[in-house]
């Protein structure tokens, strides 16, 4: 069939083409087996009417899926184990190189013809401007024919040259790697795209050859002289392998080229077919993408912020830059050891990330524009900027701390926490009040707010008789806060609101939480060691302590905490671990467990109580069996709940 076509020395019209290639078509649909690689339905059509002829792929070229977070990759695994109940699939992490797709066609050994994806069913012929590419081969070891798919791309400083030329010649500017190589790819002068030399990296291979694996076909691709991307991994869980995904958020900017995430492959081949696709994409695949709530920009000055803790933290002021629809020109920096770690200096260009939190976080630095001779050293303080003390820094942590109690700035902070909405809820206390307060040395510690009087408080600026009555009451009614508010808003080191919770539900009572010696601490559930250690240094102290009690003689009485209408239930200061489908929301599930005086957590140790696991429960049910923890299902929970 195929030297039917080909072979024929006369030229035949378009019509007679048509006809034939129609009937090529039809055979191959009714006798895939027989397909030849060199079908004509696979060569160039029509090459004289475009600038590059077209081509239709041998299987379409798919896109595809898209996840962004940990949880939307536990949800792509649930949907795999739902289709492979029995199977235990292990993944391959690749970087997810932000160039353009391509099918490189090999036969026997020699490099026949690349196509791009186009449509994903037909794609341009880019056979010429390929073969300019250095890093691929023309000829492979062996005489195989083969297809593989890949990415072209430009690294960052063939780009920069590039740019950096068309400024020179007056031409516009390339707006980012990727467009200069779609553009590069489609030129016709092929001298040109040679001299501007393009890259790529191959991740696939289009029929398994044998191989039982993809991974052993990319180091196969490899061994045939093919260009792969050297920092893929292979993973048995996921677990694992969202540590590479946040590893690369943040060291993206030390690679030559840009990527916009990874790609999670399953690497059974066998598996894959079983999986198979939608029309879109593969199911066996998902793009794990950086956040598009991510942006890069200049980093100018850094100041330093006291927390309550005392701990001092880098903020970087930024060059304004478009973040989520908002302009940013201030972000957190977690610490100087992570200004050590990315080599930072001022000048460099960070890349920031919007994550939960209002203030958005530099999370990693473009090592590739760096501008030579621009870049300023940043050194750590050597004084607290509010005080003047000497900063020190603890043993076993990378924070600088300002160790002056009396740090005004701490202090400051320290009744902010105190009062913030999530502790006391003392809303009429707003900072600039505080401000006052402490300036006028009416407080200096969250115990004197319950010793001040209307009169003082009216006295003061913007102040009248009725709002500081308000005040008045608004601290009033704090006294009896539930006592997991009144823990959390002592503002100790690692005692957060959850830890505040399970504290408050344990202890009962701060007479309990006083008597408590570090072991009957960390025997908690969900108190770590750490945490444990911290919380006994502050009630082991007479001066923090002291505050605690000076509160208590003010006439704070917090409430003991509900905790499934107060008496213990068999789930009481149990962590339960949720996994699965469930039959009602995993959020109404973890109300309910928090209501019985559960604590629920994201993964299973040998401190979790129970798991509760609904259909295909994946891979949180192996660690509960390898760790004895007890799994049952929602019926016996519901029992739990009761009882
Ligand atoms: S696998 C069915 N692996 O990302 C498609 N794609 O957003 C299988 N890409 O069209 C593709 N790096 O052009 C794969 N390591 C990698 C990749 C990768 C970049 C591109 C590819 C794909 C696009 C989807």
């Amino acid at each position: 069939m195929v030297d039917y076509l080909m072979g024929a020395s006369a030229p035949c019209s378009d019509e007679t083409y048509d006809v034939l290639i129609a009937k090529v078509l039809k055979f191959e649909a009714g006798n895939p087996a027989l397909r030849d690689w060199d079908s004509p339905t696979t060569h160039v059509i029509a090459p004289s009417q475009e600038a590059f002829g077209t081509r239709r792929h041998s299987s379409p070229m798919l896109s595809l899926a898209n996840a962004y977070s940990g949880e939307e990759l536990d949800e792509w695994e649930a949907g795999l184990r739902r289709l492979l109940p029995n199977a235990a699939p292990t993944y391959r992490a690749e970087l997810k190189i932000d160039g353009l797709a391509v099918a490189v066609h090999y036969a026997q050994g020699q490099l026949a013809y690349a196509v791009t994806r186009g449509d994903g069913t037909v794609g341009e012929d880019v056979t010429r401007n390929i073969k300019t590419i250095r890093g691929l081969p023309h000829n492979l070891a062996e005489p195989l024919t083969l297809e593989v798919r890949g990415e072209v791309y430009y690294s960052l400083s063939n780009f920069a040259t590039l740019n950096q030329e068309r400024e020179r010649l007056g031409e516009p500017q390339f707006k980012n790697p990727r467009n200069a190589a779609a553009g590069t790819l489609r030129m016709q002068d092929t001298t040109e795209v040679g001299q501007r030399a393009l890259n790529i990296f191959l991740y696939g291979l289009s029929s398994p050859h044998g191989l039982p694996t993809h991974s052993e076909a990319m180091t196969w691709l490899k061994v045939l002289g093919l260009p792969t991307e050297e920092h893929a991994r292979h993973f048995e869980s996921l677990e694992q392998l969202k540590q590479f995904y946040e590893e690369w958020k943040t060291r993206r900017g030390e690679l030559d080229f840009q990527i916009d995430g990874i790609v999670v492959k399953v690497d059974e081949l066998a598996l894959r077919d079983q999986l198979g696709s939608t029309s879109k994409s593969p199911r066996w695949a998902v793009a794990l993408k950086f956040s598009a709530e991510q942006a890069s920009t200049v980093l100018k000055d850094l100041e330093i912020g006291v927390g309550r803790t005392g701990v001092l933290t880098p903020i970087a002021l930024l060059e304004p830059v478009q973040l989520a629809g908002t302009t940013v020109s201030r972000a957190t920096l977690h610490n100087y050891d992570q200004i050590g770690r990315l080599h930072l200096k001022l000048g460099d260009v960070v890349y920031l990330e919007k994550g939960g939190d209002i203030i958005p976080k530099v999370i990693g630095v473009d090592i590739q524009a760096r501008a030579t001779g621009t870049r300023q050293e940043i050194l750590p303080p050597k004084h607290c900027p509010s005080c003047g003390n000497a900063v020190v820094s603890l043993e076993g942590e990378v924070d600088l701390y300002c160790v002056n109690p009396l740090c005004p700035h701490q202090r400051a902070e320290r009744i902010r926490h105190f009062v913030s909405r999530r502790a006391m809820d003392i809303e009429s206390l707003g900072p600039a009040l505080i401000e006052q307060l402490l300036g006028r040395n009416l407080i200096a510690t969250f115990a004197d707010l319950y010793c001040l009087e209307a009169t003082q408080l009216a006295e003061l600026d913007r102040m009248a008789e009725k709002s500081a009555a308000n005040v008045i009451a608004a601290i009033e009614a704090s006294k009896t806060r539930p006592l997991d508010r009144f823990i959390f808003g002592l503002g100790i080191r690692y005692v957060g609101e959850r830890a505040a919770r399970v504290l408050a539900r344990h202890f009962k009572s701060l007479d309990a939480l006083q008597e408590a010696a570090v072991e009957d601490l960390t025997d908690i559930n969900d108190i770590g060691a750490v945490t444990a250690r911290s919380l006994h240094a502050f009630i082991s102290d007479d001066a923090q302590w002291g505050l605690v009690q000076d509160a208590l003689r003010a006439g704070v009485n917090p409430s003991p905490i509900e905790d499934g209408g107060g008496a213990a239930t068999a789930l009481t200061g149990k962590a339960v671990v949720i996994t699965g489908t469930l039959s009602i929301s995993r959020g109404r599930w973890k109300t309910m467990l928090e209501n019985a005086g559960a604590t629920v957590t994201g993964s299973v140790s040998k401190k979790t109580g129970y798991v509760l696991a609904g259909a295909n429960p994946g891979s949180k049910l192996d660690a509960a069996e390898r760790l004895a923890v007890p799994v049952i299902d929602e019926d016996e929970m519901t029992r739990l709940l009761e009882t």
